[in-house]
């Protein structure tokens, strides 16, 4: 039977960057992220027993390097599910892919939770989001809702993803500001690998536990300050892992920058505004709404031709009947 299932992309605020074991995507620390309530892929699948091979289109298009990847996925599915077929796979996103705004994170996520289910098979939640890992470790956190912890854990079963608290919890705007609308040149998958060989990526594991512990008091107390310069530090620490790698990687654009320091002016006028970013250079801003229209005067006035999509903390994947095909 054909089932649909909707993801939402999510925004990590302690990153997953570098493999601990590549096979099983093992992250070296627990991370912790935030769904967004309006970036989203659907994906619809459907096994069925006349095709010869996996059928993929994603935004209307088919690619063999994609199809490969969802096929992969697909036959850890059909495994457990103990079937050889065939599926149909169509997928949707409502925001430019592979822009560094995670559309593997929704992808897989809503991937795994339709294919699953397609497969006959009945997961729970946690189950679903080890089985989302493999496709792409972020996935893991895009299908509990709200405010989201994978932990790093040790092997497939204990590495799982898990709602901290729910979406309606704290009502922060997410501005995603679309810098570039190019797809990235540098994939995560290749940034995980480049990671390790940076000088300061054993000094970044060392101290990654402090900050989580740093981040979930923020969270549990509701401290902007202590969220936000906590979120902030930690985009810029990936970002100089990255930068340091062997090859070295520039993420950020011109305007990636002048963002950033936009942000630090407006905090000298007491405008509480942080930002982050993934690996891409979108600049993805948190604050809070009595600011949000000072914030979006600023970048309107300040820099040109972006586009900014005005986001909150979301549900995580939902089976639905709005099926692709
Ligand atoms: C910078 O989950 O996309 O967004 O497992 O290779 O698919 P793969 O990597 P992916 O990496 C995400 C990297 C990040 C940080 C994060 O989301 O935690």
């Amino acid at each position: 039977m054909k089932q649909t299932a909707q993801a939402p992309s999510n925004i990590a605020i302690i990153k997953y960057w570098g493999k601990k074991n590549s096979k099983l995507d093992l992250p070296f620390s627990s991370t912790i992220s935030i769904n967004y309530n309006n970036l989203f892929t659907q994906t619809t699948v459907e096994f069925n027993p006349k095709l010869q091979k996996d059928a993929v289109t994603i935004d209307g298009k088919s690619n063999a390097q994609e199809t490969k990847r969802v096929s992969t996925h697909l036959d850890i599915i059909r495994k457990l599910a103990k079937i050889k077929t065939k599926a149909k796979v169509v997928s949707k996103n409502n925001f430019p892919k592979s822009s560094g705004l995670a559309s593997s994170a929704s992808g897989f996520a809503a991937l795994t939770a339709a294919g699953a289910k397609a497969a006959g098979l009945n997961l729970k939640e946690k189950q679903l989001t080890a089985l989302a890992r493999l496709g792409s470790g972020s996935a893991s956190r895009s299908i509990p809702s709200g405010f989201v912890k994978w932990e790093k854990g040790t092997n497939h079963q204990t590495s799982y993803a898990r709602s901290l608290y729910p979406a309606s919890y704290w009502n922060l705007d997410i501005l995603v500001i679309i810098v570039n609308n190019n797809a990235k040149k540098t994939s995560s998958t290749q940034g995980h690998s480049a990671a390790v060989s940076s000088p300061f990526f054993n000094i970044r594991t060392k101290n990654l536990d402090k900050k989580i512990k740093k981040i979930e008091s923020a969270l549990k107390s509701k401290n902007f300050k202590l969220f936000g310069q906590t979120l902030e530090t930690e985009a810029l620490e990936l970002h100089a892992i990255a930068l340091t790698s062997i090859p070295p990687i520039i993420y950020w654009e011109p305007k990636s920058i002048q963002i950033m320091k936009l942000c630090h002016a407006l905090r000298q006028k007491d405008i509480d505004v942080y930002f982050t970013f993934d690996a891409g250079p979108q600049p993805v801003l948190f604050c809070q709404q009595k600011d949000t229209p000072k914030v979006m005067v600023a970048l309107k006035s300040q820099v040109k031709d972006i586009q900014i999509i005005k986001s909150k903390p979301g549900e995580g994947t939902t089976i639905t009947s709005n099926h692709l095909f």
